[in-house]
């Protein structure tokens, strides 16, 4: 079957992209790479490791019973509390010998192709820097609370280390077949703002809930924002907002139904039937769609973030 990979594909070196294939045009510093990684990771100042515990410790009140327990494990088995911005080696020392992943260190938002690359080689490409008091609440740039404290539990799980390791073989194949937006959704629903169903109640797994203080309690508790089970070919065809808090979230049983319903399908087929622009609303419900909440969008109605809107 063709599946969501390449079959010939060789993760082993950087590819040279074929001219037809877009790309940000970001603009690499001078001293790093073609892999686009820091010499080393920044040293953090005494004010930057107090911002790291205070981030935590804001944090720390709202996850307990709200964030999956994969990822409440995987904090207390890389040993994230014990102050401070972790050092990448030792994190990726304990994160090794668990699932085979490293976290290394890139200065900013990198290009999508070697971020799949780095993916593809388990290896988890995270922001050096961290925000500051003015960005305390909200930065839009992904800091190395963002990618650390949300994204590196989840790699703790085995299933879930699988799904993002075949979610960077998949971005070649996107790539190459101008289906990088479908994909992208595919990760906004899932790595950064997916909800999981774990023992008959709502937990999140979603990085971008889980380094917030605000998107966890409206994910899983408000009245506005739709919760729907989650169907692969439906969310690479949904629409997403990028800076305020999502009208929709999609739900999975278990980390092994993100993998097979991910890995195991014809993507060949898939994305030759997705038209270029997005089919539906971010808040849209439609007919195939197993809902678990219809959301009554007032938040959204009301204006959002910046209105003064509650987020209920
Ligand atoms: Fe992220």
């Amino acid at each position: 079957m063709a599946t969501i990979i390449e079959p010939e594909s060789d993760f082993s070196a950087l590819p040279d992209l074929p001219p037809e294939v877009y790309t940000a045009p970001l603009k690499r510093p001078p001293h790093l790479g073609e892999d686009w990684l820091e010499p080393k990771q920044t040293e953090y100042s005494v004010d930057e490791d107090a911002i790291w515990d205070d981030l935590f410790a804001r944090q720390m009140e709202v996850l307990p019973g709200r964030a999956a327990t994969a990822f409440l494990q995987g904090l207390e088995k890389l040993d994230l509390a014990h102050g401070g911005v972790p050092e990448f080696g030792k994190m990726s020392e304990d994160l090794g010998a668990l699932t085979g992943w490293s976290v290394v260190p890139v200065p900013m938002l990198i290009p999508d192709h070697v971020f799949f690359w780095h993916l593809a080689n388990r290896r988890f490409p995270a922001g050096n820097f961290i925000r500051t008091r003015e960005t305390f609440d909200y930065i839009q740039e992904p800091d190395v609370f963002h990618d650390v404290f949300g994204h590196v539990p989840m790699l703790t799980d085995p299933v879930y280390a699988d799904y993002m390791q075949e979610y960077g073989r998949a971005g070649w194949k996107a790539m190459r077949h101008n289906r990088l937006k479908a994909l992208g959704a595919l990760y906004w629903y899932t790595v950064e703002f997916g909800l999981l169903m774990e023992e008959g109640a709502l937990r999140a797994y979603g990085a971008g809930i889980l380094s917030g203080p605000t998107e966890i309690v409206f994910a899983l508790e408000a009245k506005s924002p739709n919760r729907i089970m989650l169907n692969v070919d439906r969310v690479m065809r949904t629409d997403y907002v990028i800076d305020d808090l999502q009208p929709t979230y999609f739900v999975i049983e278990s980390f092994e139904d993100l993998y097979h319903q991910t890995v195991e399908r014809d993507f060949d087929r898939l994305y030759r039937s997705l038209s270029p622009a997005f089919t539906y609303a971010n808040s849209a419900i439609i007919d195939v769609d197993d809902v678990l909440h219809r959301g009554t969008q007032e938040y959204l109605q009301r204006g959002g973030r910046g209105s003064g809107a509650a987020p209920v």
